[in-house]
Order: C-alpha cells, then structure tokens, then sequence
C-alpha cells in the first residue's frame, strides 16, 4: 500500500500540546485526535441542547479541529450546512439527547493523551511510538504524514505545524507528575457546583459535584420541585418514590406521587401510617409540624414537614384520603376526596361539622357531591366519625353511619382511630395503613 493510500483511508490524527501550562512546573500534555478520513458522520441525527460554540465553517475536518482545540469542553460536533456545532456533550454518555434532526450530520469526537515530551531534534531519536501526522488532499490541505521510518524526512513539515500550534510530539514521559489543565478556571459547573480537574482521561478533563438539587454534567438540570414536574419529565404517566428538591430549605425529600389511580390527577403524598403506628399520628393535625422519614419514605411511617405540607397544598386544588394504597392502590370502598376550597385541612383548626364531599366511601357505603363529616383539633389528627357523623351531624351523607360502631365513642376513620371497626380498611389489620394525599389535575 502506497503511502497516500495508507493516509487516505486510515485515520487522521493530530497532536497538540498545552503550551500554556508553567512548562518547568508541570509536564506537558500532548493530545491526539483520531478519526477516519472519509468520515462520513451520522446523517440526518443531532445533540439537542448541547451545542455551545458555533462556527461558519464547510468543512468537517475544519469542524474537527475546532473541537480538538476546545480542549476543556468538545466532547463531539456536529454540522448543518456551513454551520459547525461543538458539542459539550456525545451521543454515548447523553443518549436521549441524540435525536433526529433533518439536514444534520452528527460526528463522535476522539481525544487521547500521548504522554511526551515536546518535540525536539535530539529527543527524535528512539522514538517509542508511532506518530501520524495527517492532512487531507480532500479537505484542500497538505498531505503528510510520518512514523518511526521517515520522521527525520519530515521535519521541515513537523517545525512548519508547530508553528501553526498543532505540534507533533515524540517520547514518552519518563514519570508522570501532577497536573492542572487549567478546566476548572472558567467554573463550568453551573449553579454553584464544584469543578474538579481529572487527569485520567483527555476527554473528561473535569467533573462537576452538583449542590444539592442540580443535576448534569454541569449541574444544568434542576431536580423537580413537585410530582407534576417530576412526572412531566419523564412522560407522565408514573407512580412511585421520587426525590423531589425543597428549593427553601436546599434539600432532597422522598415522596410518592401518584399519577395513575384516578386519572387526570397528579396526587402527592403527604402522610402515611400503619395503624400499628397509629399512637405517633392520632394527635397531629395537619397545621402541626411533624416530619417523619422525609429522607427514608415507609408508607408504615412517613410525613412531610409543614413548611413542604404548605407548599404542596398551594399548589394543589384537592385532598384524598386512602386506604392500603401500598398494597391495594386505589380501594375505593374507603376513600374520600374534596376540594381544598371545602375542607382546607392545613387551615381548619379545632373544627368539627359538616364538609362538602366529591366523594366520599366508608365500608362501601357512599355518597357523591355531598356534605359529610370532618373533624381535626389541635390534638386530634383529621378524620371523620361515620357514626356520629352521619344524621346525628345533620350532614347530607347518612349512610355512613349503616354499619358504624358506637362505643366508646362512634367510629373514627381515616385516622385518630379511638375507637375502630376492622370492616375499614385502613385498620383492618395492624399493618393496614391511611394515606393523605394532596393532588390536582393535570
Ligand atoms: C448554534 O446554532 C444552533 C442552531 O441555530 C442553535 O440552536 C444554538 O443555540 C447555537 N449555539 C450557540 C452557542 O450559539
Ligand atoms: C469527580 O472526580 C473526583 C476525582 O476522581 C471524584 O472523587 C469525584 O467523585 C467525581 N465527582 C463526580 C460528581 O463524578
Ligand atoms: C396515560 O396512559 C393512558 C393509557 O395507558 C393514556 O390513555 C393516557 O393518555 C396517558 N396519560 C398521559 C398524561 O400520558
Ligand atoms: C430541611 O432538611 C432537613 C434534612 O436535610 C430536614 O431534616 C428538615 O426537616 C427540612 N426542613 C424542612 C422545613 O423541610
Ligand atoms: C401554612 O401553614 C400555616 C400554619 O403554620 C397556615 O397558617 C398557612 O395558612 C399555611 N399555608 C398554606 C398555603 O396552606
Ligand atoms: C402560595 O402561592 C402563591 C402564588 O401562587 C404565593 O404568592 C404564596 O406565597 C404561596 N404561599 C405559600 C405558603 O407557599
Ligand atoms: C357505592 O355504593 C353503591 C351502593 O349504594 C355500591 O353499589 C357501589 O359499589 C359503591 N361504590 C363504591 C366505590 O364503593
Ligand atoms: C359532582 O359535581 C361535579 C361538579 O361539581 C359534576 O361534574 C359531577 O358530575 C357531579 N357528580 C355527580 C355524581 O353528581
Ligand atoms: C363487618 O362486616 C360484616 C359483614 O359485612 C359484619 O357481619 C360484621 O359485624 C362487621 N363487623 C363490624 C365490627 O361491624
């Protein structure tokens, strides 16, 4: 094979070195970039959100070495027309941002430390490694190329590069020392993340320690602040534990959110207890402030702080109550839901009465768009009395109370659970459990 031809269709690589570092104080660094010649890219495929530096520019290879030149932060690049787009981020570690894009050619970047010394005439002898130097006749530049063999035949060409800043290196280092390459001095890392310089890897040439509740290569990405945002992001439809961020208080929570059991509604988690737990509950209500477990969700125990209640409930238009939702999700035979509007129970302090209902089920027995009891007291944890709080209340829904026990002192449900009938769910069993939710529609 002629040795055009071994340069046509091998590889490009080109080295530079960082000049700028004190060189008596730290060893340079030379880096290569490899790449197919005829790179032919991926058609028609882009990195969406991550170009940070544009460029006029037609050809790949040019495109190429603008990337190769931004040392710190090119990870790949991509062109549309004479457009060239360095990229801080590629198709490998950011996969769900390489979408189809029309009119888009999208090429991977390669980036390798050579450890050397900076080329000079008498370090050419006994080079250890093979260098390639290359320029394209396609892409209008000259055509070169050395190795062990004939390096000493190209040197005017070598000394006419470095010139140009792209050296062709030689020799490996002797020992390594530590570095700095200078990445962390322009922070990248944004909304008050750390940057820290890596040496391991000429394209992770830093990380970022994101503060609390950012996220990202560069901390760029805000963890969500409620259950809509959190199931928006990940395209709705879920259920489950997730980590949302407090901004006010610039910490991480646990909490279930709940956008499947009834649908049209985002519902957040507020307060879950097993009716073994029932003595830590009974006396809390919801304006008092009782967190358990913010940072190790158990539906056996678990409650947000007021401050995060609050929040929630301002941003929410209804409240449910559930039973066993970990074990049975929505059991609508006990299950009430209102609008905060008509049972604001982050407000509704030493109240006892009747309470406007969407809907309201005890034991099976149910009623829609009805008025129906509702108790909270700065020592009772909100509940309703099925018992007491049927026709002796005045209230719409009677029916509750068919079925309801008496003594002592008339059925409690959905908490304070003085007095009990295992035929509610939520305390059929000690590891039964009574959920409060805050929620609102899509
Ligand atoms: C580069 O151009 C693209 C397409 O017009 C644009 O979306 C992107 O914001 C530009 N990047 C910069 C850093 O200007
Ligand atoms: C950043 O790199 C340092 C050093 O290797 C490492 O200790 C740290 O865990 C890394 N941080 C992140 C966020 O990857
Ligand atoms: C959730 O999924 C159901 C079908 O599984 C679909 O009908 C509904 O539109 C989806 N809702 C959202 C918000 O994606
Ligand atoms: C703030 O966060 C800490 C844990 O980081 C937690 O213990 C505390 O309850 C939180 N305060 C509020 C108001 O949520
Ligand atoms: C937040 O809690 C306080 C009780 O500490 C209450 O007065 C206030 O109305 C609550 N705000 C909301 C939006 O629920
Ligand atoms: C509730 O939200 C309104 C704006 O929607 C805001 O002005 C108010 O401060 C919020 N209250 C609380 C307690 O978060
Ligand atoms: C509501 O009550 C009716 C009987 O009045 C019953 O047929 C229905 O199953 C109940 N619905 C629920 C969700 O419990
Ligand atoms: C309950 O009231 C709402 C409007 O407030 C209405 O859309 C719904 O159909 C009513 N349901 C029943 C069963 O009456
Ligand atoms: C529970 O329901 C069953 C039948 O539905 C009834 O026989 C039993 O008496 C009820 N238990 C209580 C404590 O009300």
């Amino acid at each position: 094979m002629s040795l055009t031809n071994y340069v046509l269709f091998v590889s490009i690589f080109f080295y530079v070195c960082n000049l700028k570092l004190a060189a008596n104080d730290y060893p340079r660094r030379c880096e290569q970039s490899s790449g197919s010649i005829s790179k032919a890219g991926i058609k028609n495929r882009a990195m969406q959100g991550h170009s940070f530096k544009n460029y006029t520019l037609s050809k790949p290879y040019d495109c190429h070495v603008k990337c190769f030149e931004e040392r710190c932060k090119c990870q790949a690049y991509q062109m549309r027309q004479n457009r060239c787009e360095l990229l801080d981020d590629d198709r490998i570690s950011a996969p769900e941002d390489f979408l189809e894009e029309k009119e888009y050619t999208y090429y991977d970047m390669s980036r390798e430390y050579v450890d050397h010394q900076v080329w000079t005439q008498s370090s050419l002898q006994n080079m250890p490694i093979l260098l390639i130097v290359y320029e394209s006749k396609e892409f209008g530049s000259v055509e070169k190329m050395c190795n062990l063999a004939n390096l000493k035949a190209e040197l005017p060409f070598e000394q006419g590069r470095a010139n140009n800043n792209i050296i062709t290196c030689a020799k490996k280092a002797k020992k390594q020392q530590p570095f700095i390459n200078q990445c962390c001095n322009e922070n990248p890392c944004a909304n008050g993340g750390t940057c820290t310089e890596l040496f391991e890897d000429a394209k992770n040439k830093f990380n970022c320690t994101c503060a609390v509740g950012y996220y990202g290569r560069f901390c760029q990405k805000r963890s969500a602040t409620s259950c809509k945002e959190q199931l928006q992001k990940n395209g709705g439809n879920h259920s489950g534990v997730y980590e949302l961020f407090d901004p006010a208080n610039m910490s991480m929570y646990e909490v279930v959110c709940d956008a499947i059991s009834e649908k049209g509604f985002v519902w957040t988690l507020i307060e879950s207890f097993s009716f073994r737990n029932n003595d830590e509950f009974a006396d809390k209500a919801f304006y008092e402030d009782f967190p358990v477990n913010q940072d190790a969700f158990s539906w056996n125990k678990f409650r947000l702080s007021l401050p995060l209640m609050n929040v929630t409930a301002n941003r929410s238009t209804h409240v449910r109550a559930t039973c066993n939702f970990n074990t049975e999700e929505l059991r609508c035979s006990d299950y009430l839901r209102a609008k905060l509007t008509d049972i604001d129970v982050m407000r509704l302090r030493d109240f006892f009465g009747c309470k406007k209902y969407e809907f309201i089920s005890v034991r099976g027995y149910n009623c829609t768009n009805c008025t129906s009891d509702f108790i909270q007291k700065d020592i009772w944890h909100a509940h309703i009395d099925s018992y007491y709080g049927g026709a002796q209340r005045g209230c719409q829904c009677t029916r509750i109370s068919a079925g309801a026990v008496k003594l002592p002192t008339g059925e409690d449900n959905f908490g304070m659970y003085e007095t009990v009938n295992t035929n509610h769910s939520c305390v059929s069993s000690d590891d039964s459990t009574t959920q409060w939710w805050f929620g609102v529609r899509y």
